[in-house]
């Protein structure tokens, strides 16, 4: 929304141009005046619209061609005043002024026009008949008015049109020549009907237009009010109300019908409560709220945003079967520009014969708030989170976890979302590693386009995590500037094939050897025989060197049961990191949760007897 109104009055001399300004700011008519009122700005308090406004006159005596030339190109909205007693200034409206503003503009945005017929106490009405077609000639004229000075007739309502025009313009809304809303605007009013539509019905109910009235004018509407609009809209558009509910088009022709009226800023303050900007595409305030992401912490939703995102689901799942078809996708994804996850949705998360429950639903929200918090901010504006929610930010869905560097020096994350980096060379398993974490066994026929992340759910120490597995090719990681970061790395290799474990080890040693994270070998393909030893150290004798883990055999044949332990494994490797980096310490590890086991048993028997023991005394 602008920050300021520039208001220019033109028109023929001895129209009372500057009368009016005088009339308007001594609130008395001035006998006399200078031929130009000097510029005066009304502080933005004691206006309708709360905007500072700059109110410039314009006097052919005083100002040249340029001069004039220079003040039209600063003004938001030019007022062209005319005598309405005195024909020949209403015929220079069209010969002469308009040509003057906009006749450098051939399309494009034109500065819009008020007419002011000035001196009605002379010939009240008179003028109407003349200004009539010059308006429909002229689109870019607001509206036309007629006042006086000297009675004082009009002159705030002149100066309350001529603010309007500028921070409520029609020009984007409506098309005056096609007598109907611009595509933009339908558009945008269609995202508006679609999110205030709760239930689906392809209507809003009165509750439903009731809490789209609260939410953007702050009230509901009066009972008698609701059904006068049922009314007027069932009267002028077939199928605009259907059992007793406004339909889109209903809600479109009632917005037409604002617009018509002159009261367009009502349909502005619906647009602008949705997140719209004066060119009509959603703003970065409303999409991209500030948010504050230090190097080393992570992003994840927390309970608000999860919950909105739940209630959308349940919105779209239509036939309650705990799963959103493609259909219910797509009418999730209405709202979107485009449909924000790719094909790649069905190898990154669980899904189920090609719909996607709500356990992949909130995995692949996770998955996007960790990787890209801007574009899921962005999401959850389209799905409309600023206007249906309070806080109105969807800043308030994310959590900005702390920062790595604290997480190692108390070696525990309060994290919910843990990243594994899965590292192998080419054609050790790790797609195949990805699927099984999906559930999928080695002969899974894949829908949809391979993924370089999986995501899913694993429970460490009795708590849910999500637990992000990530692709990549180890040659990658051996250039100097790749990014190797992540709470746990899960290094692979082929049994079956040894030579592969010359890179991972070259990347263990180049990446994670002095650093702080917990790295776990695979040795896939475990059901294939054993591969044929190399010379220098086995896999199982570089691990005891370096204080890792013994490397974990691991195959995607055979049930799925078995191979849920490694994905738990890696999960609580991340979570608990200072624990488990070496071998040693992860048999210390394990004695300590196994330890922390027993005291909680020890702690419940001994609150048993002594409960006895109270019990018995009394
Ligand atoms: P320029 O500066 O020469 O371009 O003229 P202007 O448009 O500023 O007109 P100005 O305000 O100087 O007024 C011209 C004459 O019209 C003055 O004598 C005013 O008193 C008179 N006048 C202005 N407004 C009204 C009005 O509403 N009714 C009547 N009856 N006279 C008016
Ligand atoms: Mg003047």
């Amino acid at each position: 929304m602008k920050r300021d109104v520039r208001i220019l009055l033109l028109g023929e001399a001895q129209v009372g141009k500057t009368s009016l300004i005088l009339s308007l700011v001594g609130e008395e008519f001035p006998e006399e005046v200078p031929a130009r009122a000097e510029e005066i700005t009304i502080p933005a308090d004691v206006t309708p619209e709360k905007v500072p406004t700059h109110i410039v006159d314009y006097s052919e005596t005083e100002q040249t061609v340029e001069e004039l030339q220079g003040e039209i190109d600063k003004a938001d909205v030019v007022c062209v005043v005319y005598d309405v007693s005195e024909e020949a200034t209403v015929e220079k409206i069209r010969t002469k002024w308009i040509p003057l503003v906009n006749g450098n503009t051939k399309r494009g945005p034109r500065v819009p026009i008020i007419l002011v017929g000035n001196k009605s106490d002379l010939r009240p009405g008179g003028s109407m008949e003349a200004v009539l077609p010059i308006m429909s000639q002229f689109p870019e004229i607001e509206t036309c008015v007629e006042c006086s000075a000297k009675n004082l007739k009009n002159i705030s309502e002149l100066f309350y049109y001529a603010q309007k025009a500028v921070l409520h313009p029609t020009a984007p809304l409506y098309d005056p020549e096609a007598k109907q809303l611009r595509p933009a605007c339908a558009q945008a009013l269609t995202r508006i009907f679609r999110l205030s539509d709760q239930d689906m019905d392809q209507a809003l109910s009165d509750q439903e237009l009731n809490a789209f009235q609260t939410s953007c004018f702050g009230h509901p509407l009066a009972p008698q009010a609701l059904e006068d609009v049922k009314m007027v809209v069932s009267r002028n558009v077939a199928g605009g109300v259907r059992d007793d509910q406004l339909t889109l088009d209903g809600f479109l022709f009632l917005n037409t019908l604002f617009i018509q009226r002159g009261r367009h800023e009502t349909t502005w303050t619906i647009l602008r409560r949705f997140g719209y900007g004066d060119s009509l595409e959603l703003t970065a305030d409303y999409l991209c709220p500030p948010l504050r992401v230090p190097s080393g912490c992570s992003t994840e939703l927390n309970h608000r945003g999860y919950q909105f995102v739940q209630r959308m689901f349940e919105k779209h799942d239509q036939d309650r079967d705990g799963a959103l078809s493609p259909a219910e996708l797509q009418s999730l994804f209405s709202v979107f520009p485009a449909a924000p996850w790719g094909p790649q949705l069905p190898n990154t998360v669980r899904t189920k014969a090609e719909r996607l429950p709500l356990h992949g639903y909130l995995c692949q929200w996770t998955l996007v708030t960790y990787l890209d918090v801007r574009r899921s901010l962005e999401h959850l504006g389209y799905l409309g989170y600023p206007t249906l929610c309070e806080p109105n930010s969807q800043a308030h869905a994310i959590t900005v976890t702390r920062e790595k560097r604290l997480d190692q020096e108390k070696g525990q994350t309060q994290r919910n979302v843990l990243l594994c980096k899965v590292v192998g060379a080419h054609g050790v398993g790790k797609s195949s590693f990805l699927r099984a974490f999906l559930g999928h066994s080695l002969g899974h026929q894949d829908a949809g386009e391979p993924s370089v992340y999986a995501i899913d759910t694993v429970q460490v120490n009795g708590q849910e995590k999500y637990l992000i597995l990530c692709e990549v090719a180890a040659d990658s990681l051996l250039t100097a500037s790749a990014d190797a970061s992540c709470d746990v790395a899960c290094l692979m290799f082929d049994g079956s094939d040894l030579r592969s474990f010359a890179l991972c080890a070259s990347v263990y040693k180049q990446h994670y050897m002095d650093g702080q994270t917990p790295c776990l070998f695979v040795c896939s393909k475990a059901d294939l025989p054993g591969g044929v030893p190399l010379p220098g150290l086995s896999p199982a004798e570089f691990c005891r060197r370096h204080r890792l883990p013994a490397p974990t055999p691991f195959s995607c044949v055979g049930p799925v049961e078995p191979r849920v332990g490694i994905f738990t494994q890696l999960a609580t490797m991340a979570t608990f990191p200072h624990l488990v980096h070496g071998q040693l310490q992860a048999t210390s590890f394990w004695l300590r949760v196994a330890l922390g086991a027993m005291g909680a048993a020890v702690a419940a028997i001994l609150s048993f007897s002594l409960y006895r023991v109270l019990v018995k005394s009394r």
